[in-house]
């Protein structure tokens, strides 16, 4: 049984008094929710701060981490063993703005995947294509480079400890939301990629969708057989929002 996992990814945003009411709000919606998974990533300075106001009824995430393992003289990088001691539950790894952005690389991702796995975190993987490569019809040969990756060097069982976020570049922040259809057909390639490796491994295997997600999508998305929740990110920062989000992964359910 997959049980539907929600989160919110709030990029760089907040001040310490938003950040407060946001983490306040969606603590308040919580109570109400059962059947759903519901995390959020602040950002670094923000997560000691939110975890001590939500405390265990909400899971609390990072949005990367350093690749390196151990402390070191790494200026400006936070080590997974600093967020797990932190209370940290995830860590987002591989976003599109990191890769697009920041330069990382699939080779990249894959070692912070393992790295993440070795701190005790769980890994958000996420994985997606760019509108230019959509259009020229490379959108499995991205994705499936995006996920070969981890699974050449974690190998298929870490795919029972993280969880893949589809996450269409062309989505992200456009308010242009995949078609459930467009979704769930990239989702089941995902499983499909995994299920090649080890198919018990895949069936268990969650996989958010993440793009332009909003309160009036949700539930059509959510309700695709292969879309076990979302990864939110602007919806996240409203948390009415985010929580109508949680209750419609709650309604579908789980598979
Ligand atoms: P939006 O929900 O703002 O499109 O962002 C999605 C995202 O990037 C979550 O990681």
């Amino acid at each position: 049984m997959r049980t539907p996992v929600v989160i919110g990814n709030w990029k760089m945003n907040g001040t310490l008094a938003e950040v407060d009411a946001l983490a306040q709000g969606v603590l308040a919606g919580l109570a109400g929710l059962a059947g759903v998974e519901v995390g959020v990533c602040p950002s670094f300075v923000h997560i000691a701060r939110v975890r001590d106001q939500v405390g265990p009824a909400l899971g609390v995430g990072a949005q990367n981490l350093a690749v390196q393992p151990a402390a070191g003289a790494y200026t400006g990088e936070v080590a997974g063993f600093m967020l797990k001691e932190l209370g940290c539950a995830y860590v987002i790894v591989g976003h599109s703005e990191r890769r697009s952005l920041f330069g990382e690389t699939s080779v990249l991702v894959a070692e912070k995947v393992a790295v993440a796995l070795d701190a005790g975190l769980t890994p958000v993987l996420c994985v997606g294509e760019t509108l230019e490569e959509r259009e020229s019809g490379a959108t499995e040969a991205v994705v499936g480079e995006q996920l070969d990756a981890v699974l050449d060097r974690c190998g298929v069982a870490v795919f029972s400890r993280l969880i893949v976020a589809y996450e269409p570049v062309w989505a992200i922040g456009t308010g242009r939301t995949a078609s459930p259809g467009q979704a769930q057909a990239v989702h089941a390639f995902i499983r499909g990629r995994v299920a090649a490796r080890d198919a018990a491994v895949a069936q268990s295997l969650r996989i958010q969708y993440g793009g332009s997600v909003k309160p009036d999508n949700a539930v059509e998305l959510f309700s695709q057989p292969d879309i076990d929740g979302g990864l939110i990110g602007g919806a996240s920062l409203k948390a009415a929002d985010f929580l109508a989000i949680c209750g419609a992964a709650a309604q579908v359910g789980g598979r």
